[in-house]
């Protein structure tokens, strides 16, 4: 059987919550808001949390809310997800770029402390594919600075450095429950806030989002109900691998390279306000996440303990960090070559879903890490979905095919 790079599950009762939600009338509000605000605050260890339609509109809430200097700098990771410095530009800041290190694939603390100064309003800190970057050597830069930190916990929810969980390390925390992350909400997001008026601000401009129609809850239904049926262990078998397999290879290819829809980098489809009927049903996700995050660790260091030998891997900076392993990442000379062997071999990987920024946004300088990175960063499957028995064959096939490269 052949294994998908990621397994996509419509959230729990999404259908029957939807018709339920429908009949009583609360799809677009009612407490479930709150509840989720209420609750996801207290997990996370902060005062405020507040629900926007997507992650990247919180980060746009949030830079309309800070009140930062105009043109203020906004310091970010030069390997990263386009969307975020993109629109930090477009809201009119310098975004300067910082270098990632190899081991977490986050922020160079080093390279933040040699880069920041007293013109630097904001500092991004983002934990990339579920492993915490040194957030807390990147809070004491920013601290000792007075910029404003910011976490992209888009992958993390539920990771944690020592007893503080990502997401509480600086003025706020973004997080998205887009289809393929941790909490499942088709669509959506949170804001964790260190302060209330903070939160407040965000939940006004939040507040004055057009509400979605039924239009857009059909589309939302119908596209998850499609990437649940294509990444569903039978029917890739039967149809999505053998066109994966026999897709042209090279730069069209591309496209495919992050997920099965290809990466939007835009805002479009990703604003509206957030309907109750979602925070309903992320508040099921909240309650049953920590099982399927159990198993997706103890897969993802399955994996990772049986390559360990001949293959780098993202890792966590140091024993008191827990990862949610939201993606397993392996860095690969020959990337496309090896993805191509696995390919054949069954083994879909992922891939080209972080970017080296400073190159698309034209940066002045050139930052090596994150050029590496974006050549040789490759997903490979450990879905919380798939036994000890499927991770340790597929170890056996990759090893098989590293050994002989
Ligand atoms: C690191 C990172 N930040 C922000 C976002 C934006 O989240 P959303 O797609 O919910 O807007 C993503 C989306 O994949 C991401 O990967």
């Amino acid at each position: 059987m052949a294994i998908a790079r990621q397994r996509i599950r419509l959230p729990q009762g999404a259908w029957r919550s939807a018709a339920g939600s429908l009949t009583k009338g609360d799809l677009w509000d009612g407490d479930d808001i709150a509840r989720l605000e209420r609750e996801f605050a207290a997990y996370i260890g902060t005062e405020d949390a507040v629900t926007v339609p997507s992650g990247r509109a919180g980060f746009r809430f949030l830079f309309d809310s800070l009140q930062l200097e105009p043109g203020a700098e906004v310091i970010c990771s030069a390997f990263g997800y386009p969307v975020v410095p993109y629109l930090i530009k477009s809201l009119g800041y310098k975004v300067k770029f910082v270098d990632c290190e190899m081991q977490t694939l986050g922020m160079d603390p080093n390279q933040l402390a040699a880069a920041i100064s007293q013109d630097t309003g904001a500092v991004i800190g983002t934990h990339l594919y579920g492993v915490p970057c040194q957030i807390d050597r990147i809070a004491a830069s920013a601290d000792a600075s007075g910029a404003a930190l910011i976490e992209d916990c888009a992958h993390c929810y539920g990771a944690a450095v020592g007893d503080r969980k990502v997401g509480s390390f600086g003025v706020a925390g973004c997080f998205s429950f887009e289809t393929s992350k941790v909490i499942n909400t088709m669509g959506g997001g949170v804001v964790t806030v260190y302060k209330k008026e903070l939160g407040d601000r965000i939940r006004d401009l939040a507040g004055k989002e057009p509400r979605n129609g039924m239009k857009w809850l059909g589309k939302r239904l119908a596209t998850t109900t499609f990437e649940s049926l294509v990444t569903n262990p039978l029917l890739f078998n039967l149809g999505v691998y053998q066109a994966l397999r026999l897709a042209p290879k090279g730069e069209d290819n591309e496209r495919f390279a992050s997920g099965y829809h290809g990466d939007e980098v835009s805002m479009s489809g990703k604003m509206g306000r957030y309907t109750n009927y979602q925070a309903g049903l992320g508040l099921k996700g909240m309650r049953s996440v920590g099982e399927v995050v159990a198993r997706r660790k103890a897969n993802a260091e399955r994996l990772i303990t049986n390559l360990d030998d001949i293959i780098k891997f993202q890792k966590p900076a140091g024993p008191d960090v827990f990862a949610n392993y939201m993606l397993v990442t392996a860095i690969v000379p020959n990337l496309l070559a090896l993805s191509d062997r696995l390919l054949k071999n069954g083994i879909d990987t992922k891939h080209l879903y972080m970017r080296d920024c400073s190159r698309m946004l034209d940066a002045p300088s050139a930052f090596p890490n994150a050029e590496r990175a974006e050549k040789e960063v490759l997903h490979i499957p450990a879905h919380p979905h798939m036994s000890f028995a499927q991770i340790d064959a597929m170890s056996a096939t990759i090893r098989r095919i590293v050994e002989t490269a």
